[in-house]
């Protein structure tokens, strides 16, 4: 049998130490898989003594992960600190100029530096390997970068944040508010303490910009993305969608168009027949379309220490059946000196239907003047509905439009706006193509 694989975690958090716990559990059925042993000999964090719930006294304790990943005595670097700077940026990059291998569930590191460490792990001839980092437990990098040789694809969309999903699939199961939601998400721990950058769309766009970068052999451009996040959204608007025959998903989508590509998240309206729909509570879902194979949609658990631990393990067990010269391909499926510069798509130029909710003045001709502004653009409505007054003669006035662009959209929105008829401000979703 060959050698064991000697394997270094940085960082024992709720990944980390999932992480360790797979390791020891599977221990024998990861030698049968592997052909060896995989073990681990050395470990850092930032409190030694602290209660992990597993056994790591075996392992010899780096208080620095920077001198972790240089020790001779490791062969895997697994990093698993999180964050884009700092501890995790300089030891990943130090173990891979050691000439380590590197496994790490960091997108945040990987949306803003994973060019650069693609770079020197091909330089270096060894594997940076990232499954975890988008959408947690699903196997998308490795179907995207093993499985596809010869797709050319078009679209890769997915819901990558469980929870925006939780909060809007509770929104609509229980018709609660959004605050509401929230609460309870960081009640039960799906949440953080700032919720910002889930809810406000940073961490999809991360995960997003890596996708981008695999679907269409383009640079990792994560300050490119298109970001709108779900905390406007209300009840008024998912019943809406609900009666027109869609569901409201926070969706990352990036689309190759005429003019570029378009890398968007935003809250999207979905029909509620289709199989993303149907994706519910804090499960992830990607969905890629190419030319030779169709439409493949991946879906399942996107977070969690063991759903995450099941993508770190995988990463790891592959670099355990790798031999000299017949390793994985490059990194981003492409070297990654031949990655493109990112050409970005305008989104003003972004086609499509819209949802527009508008809340207006209960008055004679205000109907008229919207339908005229939308003419006036060029955008045909698929359908216009206005509910009746209120006590307080307001009434919302509901449309929706067959394709037509951002641009016009906009600028028929600020018509209205300037006709003075509306009460509150306008709300505008984006309708996505989705079978
Ligand atoms: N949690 C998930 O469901 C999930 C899913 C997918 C991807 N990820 C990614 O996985 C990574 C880890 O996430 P997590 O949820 O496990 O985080 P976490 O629970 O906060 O754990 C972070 C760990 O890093 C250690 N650490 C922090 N700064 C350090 C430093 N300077 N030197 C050494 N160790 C340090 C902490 O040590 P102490 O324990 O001693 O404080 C802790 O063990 C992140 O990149 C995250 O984005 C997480």
């Amino acid at each position: 049998m060959a050698e064991a694989l000697r394997i270094g975690i940085a960082g024992l958090g709720t990944v980390g130490a999932a992480v360790a716990r797979v390791l020891s559990h599977k221990a024998a059925e990861l030698r049968r898989q592997c052909g060896r042993d995989l073990v681990v000999t050395a470990v850092s964090a930032r409190q030694r003594n602290r209660d992990r719930g597993i056994d790591l006294a075996a392992a010899h304790w780096f208080d620095d992960p920077d001198e972790l990943a240089k020790s001779p005595d490791i062969d895997v670097f697994v990093e698993l600190i999180g964050g884009a700077e700092g501890a995790p940026l300089a030891s990943v990059k130090a173990a891979l100029e050691a000439g380590r291998h590197v496994v790490t569930a960091n997108k945040a590191l990987l949306s803003k530096h994973g060019v650069a460490l693609a770079e020197i792990a091909e330089k270096k001839g060894v594997l940076l390997n990232y499954e975890a980092a988008v959408a947690g437990g699903i196997p998308v990098i490795k179907t995207m970068r093993e499985a596809m040789a010869g797709n050319s694809i078009s679209r890769v969309f997915g819901i990558l944040n469980g929870t925006c999903n939780y909060i809007l699939t509770r929104m609509e199961a229980e018709g609660l508010s959004f605050d509401a939601c929230l609460e309870d998400a960081q009640r039960l721990g799906y949440a953080e303490a700032d919720p910002t950058f889930d809810i406000e769309g940073h961490d999809t766009a991360h995960k997003l910009s890596i996708l981008t970068s695999l679907a269409f052999g383009t640079k990792i451009s994560a300050d490119d993305v298109y970001m709108e996040g779900i905390s406007n959204i209300s009840q008024a608007d998912i019943r809406a969608a609900g009666e027109l025959g869609y569901r409201i998903k926070l969706l990352g989508v990036a689309q190759k168009t005429d003019s570029g590509i378009e890398q968007r998240v935003h809250p999207t309206m979905v029909p509620t027949a289709s199989v993303i729909a149907q994706v519910h509570g804090v499960t992830n879902a990607v969905a890629i379309e190419t030319d030779i194979l169709g439409e493949l949609l991946l879906s399942g658990p996107g977070a969690g220490g063991s759903a995450t631990a099941s993508a770190v393990v995988g990463d790891i067990a592959d670099i355990a059946k790798s031999r000299p010269g017949f390793q994985h391909g490059p990194v981003f499926g492409r070297p990654a000196k031949e990655l493109r510069p990112y050409k970005k798509a305008q989104m003003r130029s972004h086609a499509g239907g819209y949802f527009i909710r508008l809340t207006v003045h209960d008055r004679i001709g205000v109907f008229a003047a919207i339908a005229k502004r939308m003419a006036d653009n060029d955008i045909s409505l698929e359908s216009i509905v206005q509910h009746a007054a209120d006590a307080t003669d307001r009434k919302t006035v509901i449309l929706v439009t067959h394709e037509t662009t951002e641009a016009a959209v906009r600028k028929a929105v600020e018509g209205v706006t300037k006709d003075g008829h509306l009460i509150d401000k306008p709300q505008v979703i984006r309708i996505e193509r989705a079978e």
